[in-house]
């Protein structure tokens, strides 16, 4: 059983090497058995093109080592230094203006630029070789953080020139291409593959056939570049490969990166999360802004177990204050402990705060780490030692598969930003909408790839906003012998973005037709004959099913079909609850309504209650302090 360990990230090319013993052993002092490494440190390992300078980093490494600290090594491929750019002057990101991003940050590169990703093979290769062997190198990291900074997509001439490669090896003739898009509308048709550009700066609309291709061949490229380097480094060594992805960043598809890696990682930081990265009123965001949202980190993790097909770790958590999103306050106390122990609650095999210590200088100089830039302790140390205690209690614990799947597709997201339909019509919210209204359940979810093959652990399956359902995929669907809830929007674009000839859902065993699709503005509902109502979205429907509830106007909202049940539009927070804890005692899967702030998790050894709350909530006669953590053995 792989041993679940805490760290942190260390940059020792930032402090003088005489600091680097005692920082070492004070991270042992207190309980981190991992350390991440390098991932920024180009510049100082090829301080000029060619020039190799390895011995500080010799030093450092064997420093962390003697200390008895496993390393994550991580390839520097996110920071080219500012030579890098003599050389290769068109190596930068265009942004959709046809803009080129500069130097002096960092991400400065184009992901389909052929000279740039000859440099990281290099650099890649080298480090690998040198340090593939190192006993106390256990595991690796990919570049950093793919897309960060809006960095997937890029409108250069070498994604152009990438592109037509692309499409040419997608459609195999100009013909094919034309017939799949449609480009018989507006005279769009081309003439050979290298007329077609790339879908910025159109008059209007690109059509999004077109914005669609652009888009899956953008994450190809991404999936590429890592590949090129897990190939270099697992040449060298068996220690795992990992690539640290963020919150909320959908522009590649991620499961499909995994594919080439041995475990996921996230950097996980709630309080920048819950101002900048999610849709909730003030209120909401007010009564949580020093504890993060109750659920956003929970569906992360969950996410993340599944693209890591099980293995999963946090590589970067909050330690305090960041200094990156619109505000930035201190966590509530406990919170620094209660997210590291929820992410091992979720089957994390290691969580590292970021960073050791702050440092005085540069664009993070007021990021928070676990250690002031004086060199005292901050708050988050003292919390991370609060979590080694947990992990005493949670180390053996397992994690079984849930009972209730939801379905997340990286090209859904896709799709519903080429053509919302609708102002504010967002997939990830509507994925995400659902996991809080299961999550109010208290029961445990697995998030599913689309084109899993296996779901036969499952008793119901959710599935909202799938673009496309491909015949295999219905087939899993149906082979899993589980309940499955569609829609809205399930299905409704062929693989080529366009309505299905025998019009949406289009679902095998479900015979349904969507006749016209209506969304709503602000303010305006869809009132359902239970008392419910449907927001943003409504689908009119038709055909031999069995309708389960209705507008007040007689139109049907949920209907039926065997174990399929389609649902014509977007749940308010309440309908959704209640609609969806119907479904799951249907199937007989017990609920457990949280009350606000309280969430449930369970291992096969302990139930685990966390409270989000900044006010103490009361549940089953229990009361829970803010931030409190409670452990039940089962
Ligand atoms: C992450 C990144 C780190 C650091 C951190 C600050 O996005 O990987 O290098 O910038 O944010 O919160």
């Amino acid at each position: 059983m792989t041993q679940k360990g805490l760290g942190v990230c260390y940059y020792p090319e930032q402090w003088p090497s005489h600091m680097w013993a005692s920082d070492a052993q004070r991270m042992v002092e207190l309980g981190l058995t991992w350390v991440r490494i390098g991932e920024f440190a180009w510049s100082k390992i090829e301080p000029k093109p060619g020039q190799l300078e390895w011995a500080w980093l010799d030093q450092a490494i064997d420093t962390l080592a003697n200390a008895g600290l496993k390393i994550v090594l991580g390839t520097p491929t996110a920071t080219p230094p500012r030579w890098m750019l003599a050389k290769h002057p068109d190596m930068l990101a265009v942004d959709a203006q046809g803009r080129p991003r500069k130097f002096g940050s960092r991400r400065h590169y184009c992901f389909s630029h052929e000279g740039y990703k000859k440099e990281c093979a290099r650099i890649v290769g080298l480090l690998a070789e040198r340090y593939g062997d190192h006993p106390a190198i256990c595991a690796w990291q990919t570049d950093n953080e793919y897309g960060c900074h809006d960095t997937t997509i890029s409108y250069s001439d070498a994604a152009r020139d990438a592109f037509q490669r692309w499409l040419k090896n997608r459609y195999g003739t100009v013909e094919a291409l034309n017939q799949a898009w449609g480009n018989v509308f507006w005279s769009m048709e081309y003439g050979a593959f290298d007329e077609v550009d790339l879908p910025n700066l159109t008059v209007t609309e690109p059509n999004p056939a077109h914005q669609m291709a652009f888009r899956r061949f953008s994450s190809d490229q991404v999936v590429a570049f890592n590949k090129l380097q897990v190939d270099l480094i697992r040449a060298q060594t068996d220690a795992p490969i990992i690539h640290n992805y963020m919150g909320r960043i959908t522009d590649f598809d991620h499961f499909k990166v995994g594919q080439d890696l041995d475990i996921a990682s996230w950097d996980s930081y709630p309080l920048g999360f819950i101002e900048d990265r999610i849709n909730e009123d003030e209120a909401f965001k007010i009564a949580y802004f020093k504890q993060g949202h109750p659920d956003f980190q929970a569906f992360h993790h969950d996410l993340y177990r599944a693209v890591g097909r099980g293995r999963w770790w946090v590589m970067e958590q909050q330690p305090g204050p960041v200094n990156w999103a619109p505000y930035n306050p201190a966590p509530l106390p406990g919170m620094v402990r209660l997210w590291a122990t929820e992410a091992f609650a979720h089957g994390a095999e290691s969580v590292l705060y970021f960073r050791w210590r702050q440092a005085p200088f540069a664009q993070e100089q007021m990021h928070t780490g676990l250690y002031l830039p004086n060199d005292h302790p901050n708050i988050a140390a003292h919390e991370a030692e609060h979590v080694v205690r947990d992990l005493s209690i949670l180390q053996t614990d397992q994690i079984q598969p849930a009972r209730v799947a939801l379905m997340f597709d990286y090209e859904s997201q896709w799709g519903t930003e080429i053509q919302p339909q609708g102002q504010g019509f967002d997939y990830f919210d509507l994925v995400f909408h659902h996991y809080k209204a299961l999550r109010r359940l208290g029961v445990n979810i697995d998030i599913v790839p689309p084109n899993a093959e296996n779901l036969a652990a499952y008793d119901v399956i959710f599935a909202p906003g799938v673009m496309t359902l491909s015949a295999e995929q219905q087939a899993a669907l149906r082979r899993s012998g589980a309940k499955v809830v569609l829609g809205p929007r399930t299905n409704a674009k062929t693989e080529e973005f366009a309505i299905p000839q025998a019009l949406a859902p289009d679902i095998d065993g479900l015979p349904l037709h969507i006749t016209n699709v209506e969304s709503l503005r602000p303010g305006a509902y869809v009132p359902l004959a239970n008392g419910s109502s449907f927001l943003h979205w409504f689908e009119h429907l038709e055909g031999d099913v069995t309708t389960l509830l209705t507008t007040t106007q007689g139109q049907p909202a949920i209907v039926e079909k065997h174990n399929l049940i389609y649902c014509a539009g977007w749940f308010d927070d309440a309908s959704l609850v209640e609609f969806i804890s119907t479904q799951l005692h249907d199937v007989e899967i017990r609920t457990e309504l949280m009350p606000d702030g309280l969430r449930r998790r369970e291992t096969d050894q302990h139930i685990i209650y966390m409270n989000y709350s900044a006010h103490e909530v009361t549940h089953n006669d229990q009361k829970f302090a803010p931030a409190e953590i409670l452990f039940l053995k089962k």
